[in-house]
């Protein structure tokens, strides 16, 4: 496979790399264990580098495998601008670099602004009192208290987004609540706070120093929220017992305010640095369309910053019902407004990622999945393939005592939540399907891995 070349080149706009190339998606944890711990890690990856290429790949894209204590599988970042000793080092970091760069492989990381771990230094300093070098840099707020009571309470009815519980947390050192929109150990940073924002281009300046190529950024929508912090309403259409708890309110007060795009833009300026403004650098952006009228959230973000740098995902393939008619008018209406606005713009589209189930069990059967992998790879712009769609992989039933997720714990509507689209790489028939040379694997390897796993494509 080339590079797919865009709809939109014309004779004057040099051709950059994310205007046609495809992105092999890697959840870290996942792809190739080096060490037979059970836990896939950058040495995995280098190892299987030859095989990426060999797809026709352009750049991956690695899930975060930064120092983490994990509560969400990394998404809970300790440290920004190291490696947690379970993936490796910075020096295998440095490794992989290279060799993706001797394969023309670029390289995009995962950044995650919107929160740290609770274990990150700033917010433990944060957390001591009222006072310090870091007081200001989450969302902290009083209580509130009913009449003639002395209980604090939230200050608003926010809820999270994994349990559908209050997204308040009680530090009593501070007398204060913090704010959390994941899990309880994921505290959101307070984007109003320009020392905040400076210290988050510092990390990008940290990794683009050491060469990377990019970023998939995580979470965005939930940087802008309201500045009087009312309430969210109440979702209409949300059921008691039958829908996930955390779609009980709106949110249209807790997430989606206009500084979000403020904030991306300002982060995608770091790209326009002396340092950096001859390099062809690119951040995708992780944020969920509105139902019912997609293609204007996806216009909000390409018309707020430099199409040459940004875009959203397009998450249309999870969206749009697999209809053909439905699809054509979806495209029609997305790509006449990108083209009408900039021949810039870079559709993203991605089918699947760690949070959604295997595409081929959400389309269905096996054709259809064929189908989606044809037009994902023809439609213009990038196109992002989560590891192991490529050879169909299906969601794996997780048995209750190997569930890591914290949103399936917590949520009971999500028996297995994301751990059947986390599980090991199908490689081979080997034992553990050639993922580990181990005893074990961080989650059971798929009951049908010797049917169906790479070595068998490869000869099929
Ligand atoms: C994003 C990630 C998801 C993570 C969440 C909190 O949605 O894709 O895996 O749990 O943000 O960081
Ligand atoms: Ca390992």
């Amino acid at each position: 496979m080339q590079s797919k070349s865009s709809l939109s080149d014309s004779p004057t706009i040099k051709e950059r790399w994310p205007e046609g190339a495809i992105v092999y998606h890697i959840y870290p944890r996942s792809l190739q264990d080096s060490n037979g711990d059970g836990i896939g890690d950058l040495q995995g990856i280098i190892s299987r580098l030859d095989y990426i290429k060999s797809l026709g790949v352009n750049a991956v894209w690695l899930s975060p495998f930064y120092p983490s204590p994990m509560a969400d599988f990394g998404y809970d970042v300790a440290e920004f601008c190291d490696v947690d000793p379970i993936f490796g080092t910075l020096d295998d970091f440095k490794q992989l670099l290279q060799e993706a760069g001797k394969r023309d492989i670029k390289v995009m990381i995962d950044l995650v602004p919107n929160h740290t771990s609770d274990e990150h230094p700033w917010f433990i300093e944060s957390a001591k009192s009222r006072d310090n070098k870091y007081a200001d840099w989450y969302i902290w707020q009083d209580p509130k208290f009913e009449e003639g009571s002395s209980v604090p309470q939230p200050p608003n009815n926010w809820i999270d987004m994994f349990g559908g519980e209050s997204a308040w947390q009680w530090v009593p050192a501070r007398q204060q609540y913090y704010l959390h929109t994941f899990d309880v150990r994921q505290p959101d940073l307070n984007w109003t706070n320009p020392e905040v924002r400076e210290a988050i281009k510092d990390v990008m300046r940290f990794w683009l120093d050491l060469g990377v190529d990019g970023f998939r950024v995580d979470a965005v929508y939930f940087m802008g929220k309201d500045p009087m912090f009312d309430d969210d309403l109440d979702n209409p259409y949300y059921e008691e017992g039958r829908d996930d708890r955390s779609n009980a309110l709106r949110r249209e007060n807790s997430q989606g305010w206009p500084m979000v795009y403020g904030y991306v833009r300002e982060m995608s300026e770091v790209f326009k640095e002396d340092k950096y403004k001859d390099k062809e650098l690119f951040m995708v952006v992780e944020t969920y369309p509105d139902r019912h009228n997609s293609v204007a959230s996806y216009m909000a973000f390409y018309v707020s910053m430099d199409p040459k740098l940004v875009a959203p995902f397009n998450f249309g393939g999870i969206t749009v019902p697999w209809e053909a008619h439905e699809w054509r008018k979806f495209l029609k209406t997305f790509h006449t407004a990108t083209d009408h606005y900039s021949p810039h713009c870079v559709a993203s589209y991605a089918f699947g990622n760690h949070d959604l189930p295997r595409l081929i069990d959400r389309i269905g059967h096996e054709a259809a999945a064929r189908s989606a992998a044809v037009l994902l790879l023809t439609l213009p712009g990038m196109a992002f393939i989560y590891y192991g769609e490529e050879i169909g992989m299906h969601n794996v039933d997780i048995p209750p005592e190997f569930v890591h997720d914290p949103q399936a714990k917590r949520n009971p509507h999500q028996p297995a939540g994301r751990d059947p689209v986390r599980t090991p790489m199908q490689w081979s028939t080997e034992k553990y399907g050639g993922f580990t040379t181990g005893d074990t694997t961080w989650l059971p390897m798929a009951a049908d891995f010797r049917d169906n796993n790479v070595a068998v494509q490869e000869k099929d």
